[in-house]
Order: C-alpha cells, then sequence, then structure tokens
C-alpha cells in the first residue's frame, strides 16, 4: 500500500515544526518498536492549546502523524486532546500502511506526555492520564 496524498503532503510540508522554548508542557516519547523519538510542546492557555510543535528523528510516518496530531490538536481544550487517538490520526490522513501503524503512536503519546507535563507543572491531577515512559 501506498501513501496517501494527505501523508505525503504532511511529510513534505509538517506543519508546527520547532522547539517552543516557552512551552507550558512538554512531552517527550520513544518508540519501542524502532527505537525512534518524538517530542511535543504546547501552550495552554485558559484550557486551551493555543499553540503546539513538535521535533522528531522518526520516519517520514512519524513525521506526517505528528504534524497532522499538532494541527487536530490545536484550538481543542486539554481534555479533548487527550482523546486524540492514533488512529484518528492516522484516519485523519486517509490511513497509513499497517505496517506504519506504530509510528503513528509517537504523535498521540507525545502529545498526552506534554499534556501530563503541563498538568504537573501547574499542580492539577492527572489521574487517568496513561503516559508510557
Ligand atoms: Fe512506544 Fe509508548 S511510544 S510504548
Ligand atoms: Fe520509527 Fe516510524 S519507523 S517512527
Amino acid at each position: 500500500m501506498a501513501y496517501s496524498e494527505k501523508v505525503m503532503d504532511h511529510f513534505m510540508n509538517p506543519r508546527n515544526v520547532g522547539v517552543m522554548p516557552d512551552a507550558d508542557g512538554v512531552g517527550e516519547v520513544g518508540n519501542a518498536k524502532c527505537g525512534d523519538i518524538m517530542k511535543i510542546f504546547i501552550k495552554v492557555k485558559d484550557n486551551i492549546i493555543t499553540d503546539i510543535s513538535f521535533q522528531t528523528f522518526g520516519c517520514g510516518a512519524a513525521i506526517a502523524t505528528s504534524s497532522m496530531a499538532t494541527e487536530l490538536a490545536k484550538g481543542k481544550s486539554v481534555e479533548e486532546a487527550l482523546e486524540l487517538t492514533n488512529l484518528a490520526v492516522a484516519e485523519a490522513l486517509d490511513g497509513l500502511p499497517p505496517i506504519k501503524m506504530h509510528c503513528s503512536n509517537l504523535a498521540a503519546d507525545g502529545l498526552r506526555a506534554a499534556i501530563y507535563d503541563y498538568k504537573v507543572k501547574n499542580g492539577m491531577s492527572t489521574e487517568g492520564i496513561e503516559v508510557c515512559s
């Protein structure tokens, strides 16, 4: 199976790439399958994710899913963003080849880790947020 046009678009022109020095939350996750690393940075104001960026040392599918995940998360409330699954991200990209589905975990996991970090830093409850270390 080839990559969808949307995957190619987000791979060639990834949105929201870069480090955010003044982020309210930073999530870093590694992909157990391939060893690749993802960092997600979020800015939160009044419980809304107002800005988000990512940095990845991952493959093309990881780049495309991160790019799409940041677009989907931006403007959402923290609770809505927590519900973003890797499957939803892959669907927004019109699918990924099955062998590349694990790559999409990085984006959703990284986002959850960033929200977890934000909550810890602000003394909020992290109950129910699952992050892998
Ligand atoms: Fe692989 Fe979480 S990213 S276990
Ligand atoms: Fe590692 Fe895709 S092969 S994230």
